[in-house]
Parts: C-alpha cells; structure tokens; sequence
C-alpha cells in the first residue's frame, strides 16, 4: 500500500485490519501519534487527515491510500515550531507530555473548523465566535489529559486563535 504522511511517499505491507495509527506507529516509525485508549476515547492518536482531525486508532490504514495525512511530526520542526508548538511551550500546556500531540492535531483541526464556521454546542453566535474558556473545552472536549493541564490547554489555543484572528481581520 502506498501512503502519503506529512508530504512524503512511504509503501507499507500491512494487514488490511491495521490502524492508521498502528501503520504510524508500529511500521513506519512515526511515534509521535500516542495511543491511549486505542478505541476513540482519549484521543491522543490524533491525526489530520485532508486537514480534518480524526482519531487514528478508529480507522484501518487502508482507507488512506489516497488522502493527505498530516501527524505531529509533519506540523513543524524544533527550529521552526507551528504556532499551537511554540504556544504550548510558552503556556507550559503539558506536564507528562502523552496527550500533547492529539492536542495540538486537534487545535489545529479545531480552529480550521472554526474558520469554515462549524457550530459547536457551546457558541452562542456563530457568525463571530468567542474564544473562551467553555467554548475551547466544548470543541478540545475528545482530547482528554490525564495530567489535567487544562488552564493551560486552554491558554495556548486562546493565544493562536486570537493571532489568527487578527491576521484575517
Ligand atoms: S488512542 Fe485513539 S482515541 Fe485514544
Ligand atoms: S500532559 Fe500528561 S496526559 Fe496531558
């Protein structure tokens, strides 16, 4: 099978009933995927797949031949750290550090949601979001951690999303 992750090609043998996590993970050396849970409830396998987050323990690999799929790995480098990076660093948005990867996948997917104007069960006005505190938990409510670093979850995503604001404004 042929997959294409953070922009590159890579060919895989697996059984037809692997995980897009487990292919990550377990026959292409992208670790940076976490499993918690393996069956949708932690969502530290978090991934972009064509730019929408989705729990990679939850799907077969061989459902990906053909889509763009974007891990941790691909968002940016120690030099040049993605934003929601460099944010969680400053926010201190982690203590074990298992859970941080899903997290930042799904801020990403989360606030591109947000841009293309998806509800949540928590905004009152739809056509001009506020970032606070019940409506980042609400839409980060499938990424669980265990070291309860919330506050400061919650901060880091805030700080990118004001940011992006700006820059669309
Ligand atoms: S490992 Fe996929 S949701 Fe927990
Ligand atoms: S930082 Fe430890 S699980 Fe979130």
């Amino acid at each position: 099978m042929h997959f294409t992750i953070n922009g590159k090609s890579y060919e895989a043998e697996v059984d037809v009933r692997t995980s897009l996590l487990d292919l990550c993970r377990e026959h292409l050396g992208l670790t940076g995927s976490k499993k918690g849970c393996d069956h949708g409830q932690c969502g530290a396998c978090t991934m972009l797949v064509n730019g929408r987050r989705i729990n990679a323990c939850l799907t077969l690999a061989v459902m990906h031949q053909d889509d763009e799929i974007m891990t941790i790995e691909g968002l940016g480098t120690v030099e040049n750290l993605h934003p929601l990076q460099a944010a969680f660093v400053k926010h201190d948005g982690y203590q074990c550090g298992y859970c941080t990867p899903g997290q930042i996948c799904s801020a990403v997917g989360m606030l591109d949601e947000v841009k293309k104007g998806w509800p949540s069960h928590a905004s009152a006005d739809l056509s001009d979001v506020t970032f606070d505190e019940s409506e980042i938990s609400e839409r980060m409510s499938g990424n669980i951690c265990r070291c309860a670093a919330y506050p400061n979850i919650v901060e880091a995503i805030r700080e990118v999303a004001a940011e992006q604001r700006e820059v669309t404004a």
